[in-house]
Protein backbone atom coordinates (compact mmCIF):
# COMPACT_ATOMS: atom_id res chain seq x y z
CA UNK A 1 0.00 0.00 0.00
CA UNK A 2 2.90 2.66 0.92
CA UNK A 3 4.22 2.20 -2.66
CA UNK A 4 0.87 2.49 -4.45
CA UNK A 5 0.92 5.45 -2.39
CA UNK A 6 3.74 7.14 -4.18
CA UNK A 7 2.46 6.20 -7.44
CA UNK A 8 0.63 9.72 -7.65
CA UNK A 9 3.48 12.05 -6.17
CA UNK A 10 6.01 10.45 -8.48
CA UNK A 11 3.48 10.87 -11.71
CA UNK A 12 3.17 14.95 -10.54
CA UNK A 13 7.00 14.95 -10.17
CA UNK A 14 7.24 13.75 -13.94
CA UNK A 15 4.92 15.69 -15.28
CA UNK A 16 7.03 18.99 -13.64
CA UNK A 17 10.04 17.53 -14.93
CA UNK A 18 8.78 17.37 -18.41
CA UNK A 19 7.69 20.66 -18.26
CA UNK A 20 11.11 21.74 -17.09
CA UNK A 21 12.43 19.63 -19.71
CA UNK A 22 10.18 21.71 -22.66
CA UNK A 23 10.44 24.90 -21.30
CA UNK A 24 14.98 24.41 -21.31
CA UNK A 25 14.14 23.24 -24.82
CA UNK A 26 13.33 26.79 -25.41
CA UNK A 27 16.57 28.36 -23.79
CA UNK A 28 18.88 25.86 -25.56
CA UNK A 29 17.27 27.51 -29.03
CA UNK A 30 18.86 30.44 -28.33
CA UNK A 31 22.55 29.69 -28.51
CA UNK A 32 21.48 27.67 -31.75
CA UNK A 33 19.99 30.32 -33.32
CA UNK A 34 22.92 32.90 -32.32
CA UNK A 35 25.33 30.44 -34.00
CA UNK A 36 23.09 29.70 -37.16
CA UNK A 37 23.02 33.46 -37.63
CA UNK A 38 27.15 33.90 -37.41
CA UNK A 39 27.60 31.36 -40.50
CA UNK A 40 26.20 33.52 -43.12
CA UNK A 41 28.76 36.60 -42.46
CA UNK A 42 31.74 34.09 -42.22
CA UNK A 43 30.25 33.02 -45.70
CA UNK A 44 29.69 36.40 -47.27
CA UNK A 45 33.13 37.25 -47.08
CA UNK A 46 33.40 35.14 -49.60
CA UNK A 47 30.56 37.26 -52.00
CA UNK A 48 26.79 36.27 -51.83
CA UNK A 49 26.71 34.31 -55.21
CA UNK A 50 29.42 31.94 -53.86
CA UNK A 51 31.57 31.95 -56.44
CA UNK A 52 34.82 34.01 -57.01
CA UNK A 53 35.43 37.49 -55.20
CA UNK A 54 34.86 39.96 -58.29
CA UNK A 55 36.64 43.76 -57.75
CA UNK A 56 34.20 45.85 -59.24
CA UNK A 57 31.05 44.00 -56.96
CA UNK A 58 32.93 43.50 -53.87
CA UNK A 59 36.43 44.83 -53.51
CA UNK A 60 35.79 48.12 -54.94
CA UNK A 61 33.13 49.28 -52.83
CA UNK A 62 35.44 48.23 -49.79
CA UNK A 63 38.40 50.61 -50.68
CA UNK A 64 35.72 53.59 -51.79
CA UNK A 65 34.20 53.73 -48.33
CA UNK A 66 37.26 52.70 -46.49
CA UNK A 67 40.43 54.35 -48.56
CA UNK A 68 39.32 56.91 -50.87
CA UNK A 69 38.55 59.42 -47.87
CA UNK A 70 42.12 59.44 -47.17
CA UNK A 71 43.92 57.70 -50.64
CA UNK A 72 42.85 60.43 -53.32
CA UNK A 73 44.21 63.47 -54.40
CA UNK A 74 43.97 66.51 -51.71
CA UNK A 75 43.37 63.68 -48.88
CA UNK A 76 44.96 62.91 -46.26
CA UNK A 77 47.18 60.09 -48.08
CA UNK A 78 47.50 62.06 -51.32
CA UNK A 79 51.02 62.42 -51.16
CA UNK A 80 51.11 57.91 -51.36
CA UNK A 81 51.12 56.48 -54.25
CA UNK A 82 47.84 54.50 -53.58
CA UNK A 83 45.24 57.29 -54.75
CA UNK A 84 41.85 55.78 -55.39
CA UNK A 85 39.29 57.89 -58.25
CA UNK A 86 36.23 56.07 -58.06
CA UNK A 87 36.79 54.60 -61.49
CA UNK A 88 36.59 50.63 -61.36
CA UNK A 89 39.69 50.15 -63.78
CA UNK A 90 41.97 52.87 -62.53
CA UNK A 91 41.35 51.59 -58.83
CA UNK A 92 41.57 48.28 -59.84
CA UNK A 93 45.18 49.07 -61.60
CA UNK A 94 45.63 51.07 -57.87
CA UNK A 95 45.21 47.83 -55.75
CA UNK A 96 46.38 45.35 -57.92
CA UNK A 97 50.23 46.95 -57.76
CA UNK A 98 49.82 46.57 -54.57
CA UNK A 99 48.51 42.91 -54.19
CA UNK A 100 50.93 39.65 -53.80
CA UNK A 101 49.14 36.57 -55.13
CA UNK A 102 51.93 33.98 -53.95
CA UNK A 103 51.99 35.32 -50.49
CA UNK A 104 48.41 37.01 -49.91
CA UNK A 105 48.32 37.86 -46.31
CA UNK A 106 51.53 40.13 -47.10
CA UNK A 107 49.68 42.24 -49.64
CA UNK A 108 50.65 45.24 -48.87
CA UNK A 109 47.52 46.26 -49.55
CA UNK A 110 46.23 44.18 -46.58
CA UNK A 111 48.66 45.01 -44.19
CA UNK A 112 48.23 48.65 -44.52
CA UNK A 113 44.43 48.34 -44.46
CA UNK A 114 44.46 45.94 -40.95
CA UNK A 115 46.90 48.46 -39.74
CA UNK A 116 50.44 47.53 -39.70
CA UNK A 117 52.61 50.27 -40.18
CA UNK A 118 50.32 52.38 -41.82
CA UNK A 119 49.43 55.88 -40.84
CA UNK A 120 45.73 55.34 -41.74
CA UNK A 121 45.51 52.89 -39.03
CA UNK A 122 43.35 49.42 -38.92
CA UNK A 123 40.48 50.24 -41.16
CA UNK A 124 39.77 46.97 -41.71
CA UNK A 125 41.33 44.47 -38.78
CA UNK A 126 42.33 40.90 -39.94
CA UNK A 127 39.18 39.55 -38.11
CA UNK A 128 36.62 41.77 -40.29
CA UNK A 129 34.78 40.26 -43.10
CA UNK A 130 36.03 42.56 -44.98
CA UNK A 131 39.64 41.85 -44.57
CA UNK A 132 38.53 38.08 -45.58
CA UNK A 133 36.76 39.61 -48.73
CA UNK A 134 39.91 41.71 -49.49
CA UNK A 135 41.55 38.29 -48.58
CA UNK A 136 40.01 36.06 -50.82
CA UNK A 137 40.04 38.22 -53.83
CA UNK A 138 43.85 37.92 -53.68
CA UNK A 139 44.48 34.24 -53.18
CA UNK A 140 42.10 34.04 -55.82
CA UNK A 141 44.75 35.82 -58.04
CA UNK A 142 43.43 39.51 -57.70
CA UNK A 143 40.98 39.39 -60.83
CA UNK A 144 39.47 42.26 -62.17
C1 LIG B 1 42.51 58.11 -42.15
C2 LIG B 1 43.23 58.18 -43.40
C3 LIG B 1 43.51 56.86 -44.11
C4 LIG B 1 42.63 55.87 -44.44
C5 LIG B 1 41.14 55.80 -44.18
C6 LIG B 1 43.42 54.87 -45.16
N1 LIG B 1 44.72 55.26 -45.24
FE1 LIG B 1 46.21 54.23 -46.16
N2 LIG B 1 47.53 55.68 -45.66
C7 LIG B 1 47.24 56.81 -44.95
C8 LIG B 1 48.45 57.61 -44.76
C9 LIG B 1 48.53 58.92 -43.99
C10 LIG B 1 49.48 56.91 -45.43
C11 LIG B 1 50.97 57.33 -45.54
C12 LIG B 1 51.77 56.76 -44.37
C13 LIG B 1 51.94 55.27 -44.50
O1 LIG B 1 52.64 54.80 -45.41
O2 LIG B 1 51.33 54.56 -43.70
C14 LIG B 1 48.87 55.71 -45.97
C15 LIG B 1 49.55 54.77 -46.71
C16 LIG B 1 48.99 53.67 -47.30
C17 LIG B 1 49.68 52.78 -48.20
C18 LIG B 1 51.11 52.92 -48.69
C19 LIG B 1 51.07 53.70 -49.98
C20 LIG B 1 52.45 53.94 -50.57
O3 LIG B 1 52.64 54.93 -51.27
O4 LIG B 1 53.34 53.12 -50.34
C21 LIG B 1 48.79 51.80 -48.56
C22 LIG B 1 49.03 50.63 -49.48
C23 LIG B 1 47.56 52.10 -47.88
N3 LIG B 1 47.70 53.24 -47.12
C24 LIG B 1 46.43 51.34 -47.97
C25 LIG B 1 45.20 51.69 -47.44
C26 LIG B 1 44.01 50.90 -47.61
C27 LIG B 1 43.94 49.60 -48.39
C28 LIG B 1 43.01 51.56 -46.96
C29 LIG B 1 41.57 51.16 -46.82
C30 LIG B 1 41.32 49.80 -46.40
C31 LIG B 1 43.59 52.77 -46.39
N4 LIG B 1 44.92 52.81 -46.68
C32 LIG B 1 42.87 53.70 -45.66
C33 LIG B 1 46.00 57.20 -44.47
C34 LIG B 1 44.83 56.46 -44.62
Amino acid sequence: MSSDSRIPPLAAVLTAAVALLVGCADFERGPVAADAGALPVDGGGGGDGGGAVSFETDVHPLLTTGCQGCHRSGGAAGSTSFLLTGDVEADYAAAVSLTDTSNPSASRLLRKASGAGHGGGAVYGADTPEYQTLLSWISGGAQP
